[in-house]
């Protein structure tokens, strides 16, 4: 807060006049760039979260791909890979290519991957781990593939980038994931999420400066001035880098390593309790910090509307339909993840007395969407939500049923 505090009115744009952030951003980039194994030719930039991150990748990919003559690039990526490469297609004109899970691993299929791949490739995507089931995809398999079409290969290490680069030394394998892996040209880490640092941080990277010089923008005419800019934003929030390069540098690498012991013994303390539940099962082999549920007997979504009655917040999740629990910190203090199994346990002893029983409240709505086959109407309504977001007052009808006139 303190450090916030002293460049809260700072600008990286104007690197001359705040030499202190441009410094930081420099160093909290090169920390990265390291921890992910890369060499002196790797580099990156920090951004407002990870989905500027991924929507930086895409972009670069894209005019890589108009210089290399593709007219209408396309990103093949998993189903399971975050909604903001869905976004960068949107946004950038680019086409997604979803790539189906293996049922069983909930990792892309790697086969379909390859078939999916054309002339209009522009990037690869995998992601370490996924968000709906905490599973890392074959990484080095789709490497491969990277290399031998000559493709951009992106990894999406938003979610968990500061768990995994420091599991090894935290005691837990991984198969490798990050720039040892040749073929992998760029990767995303959000240093909001398991790096500690306050909302509104991530890194980007690359593995030569000729990818990020594609995502770079520069405007050489403008009668303000000469106007180049690394990223979406403009003016930037010079506190926030502050912030999260103080974050790292009080973290630690011991400090990184010792949350990431305590929250992956956590999850696999969680896993082995729920592989004794044998009215649910988890999705994959969740290596990471996302557990994700479900079941063959009962709607799962009964599972979280009872959690939630007991204080617990999982995300609800679709196709299949699943919820997850995502852990931090919080989960690892004593008795916590003790407490979340035995409401687990609980919740599915009364669920059973009534196996076929129909989910209410958020759970009926999940539900209920994934049945309509007119996709657009969920968007609709969910642009409906999104505009109540913005209410300052309750509408009429509202203020008619609760009988308050409503905030003034
Ligand atoms: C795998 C993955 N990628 C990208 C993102 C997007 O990050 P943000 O919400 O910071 O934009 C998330 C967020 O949960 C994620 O889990």
């Amino acid at each position: 807060m303190q450090v916030y505090g002293e460049f809260a009115w700072s600008n990286p744009l104007h690197p001359d006049v705040f030499p202190g952030v441009r410094k930081m951003e420099a160093e909290v980039v090169r920390m990265a760039c390291n921890l992910f194994n890369g060499g002196p030719e790797t580099c990156g930039a920090v951004t407002s979260g990870g989905t500027e991150s991924i929507l930086m990748a895409c972009k670069a990919y894209r005019d890589l791909a108009y210089e290399r003559g593709i007219e209408y690039p396309e990103i093949v990526a998993p189903v399971s890979a975050h909604a903001a490469f869905d976004k960068a297609a949107h946004y950038f004109c680019m086409k997604m290519v979803h790539i189906p899970l293996d049922k069983k691993t909930m990792s892309v299929d790697v086969k379909a991957m390859r078939r999916a791949i054309s002339k209009n490739t522009a990037m690869l995507v995998c992601s370490a781990p996924q968000f709906p089931h905490g599973v890392i995809d074959p990484i080095e398999e789709v490497a491969k593939l990277a290399l031998k079409y000559n493709i951009p290969f992106h990894v999406d290490a938003c979610l968990g980038g500061f768990l995994i680069v420091f599991m090894e030394k935290a005691g837990f394998s991984l198969p490798p994931f990050d720039f040892r892996v040749k073929g992998v040209t760029s990767i995303s880490a959000d240093t909001h999420k398991y790096g500690y640092a306050p909302k509104g941080s991530s890194v980007i990277l690359y593995s030569h400066k000729d990818y990020r010089h594609y995502q770079f923008f520069v405007a050489s005419d403008w009668p303000g001035g000469l106007y180049a800019s690394p990223s979406i934003a403009g003016s930037r929030p010079g506190g926030i880098i502050a912030a999260c390069w103080a974050t790292m540098i009080h973290m630690g690498e011991d400090g990184y390593v010792e949350a990431t012991k305590n929250i992956i013994s956590t999850a696999r303390f969680i896993i082995k309790e729920l592989q004794k539940m044998k009215e649910i099962f988890i999705f994959g082999n969740p290596e990471v910090s996302v557990i994700a549920i479900g079941s063959k007997v009962f709607d799962i979504y009964r599972l979280s509307t009872s959690l939630t009655a007991k204080g617990w917040n999982l995300n609800t999740l679709q196709f299949p339909s699943s919820i997850h629990i995502c852990l931090t910190l919080l989960h690892t203090k004593p008795g916590v993840a003790q407490l979340f199994v035995k409401d687990v346990r609980d919740s599915l002893s009364v669920i059973m007395e009534d196996p076929g029983a129909k989910a209410t409240g958020v759970g009926a709505i999940y539900g209920m969407a994934q049945t309509i086959p007119d996709r657009s109407l969920v968007s609709e309504i969910s642009k409906a939500f999104l505009d109540c977001l913005y209410l300052t007052e309750l509408p009429p009808s509202v203020k008619h049923i609760n009988g308050s006139p409503g905030h003034q």
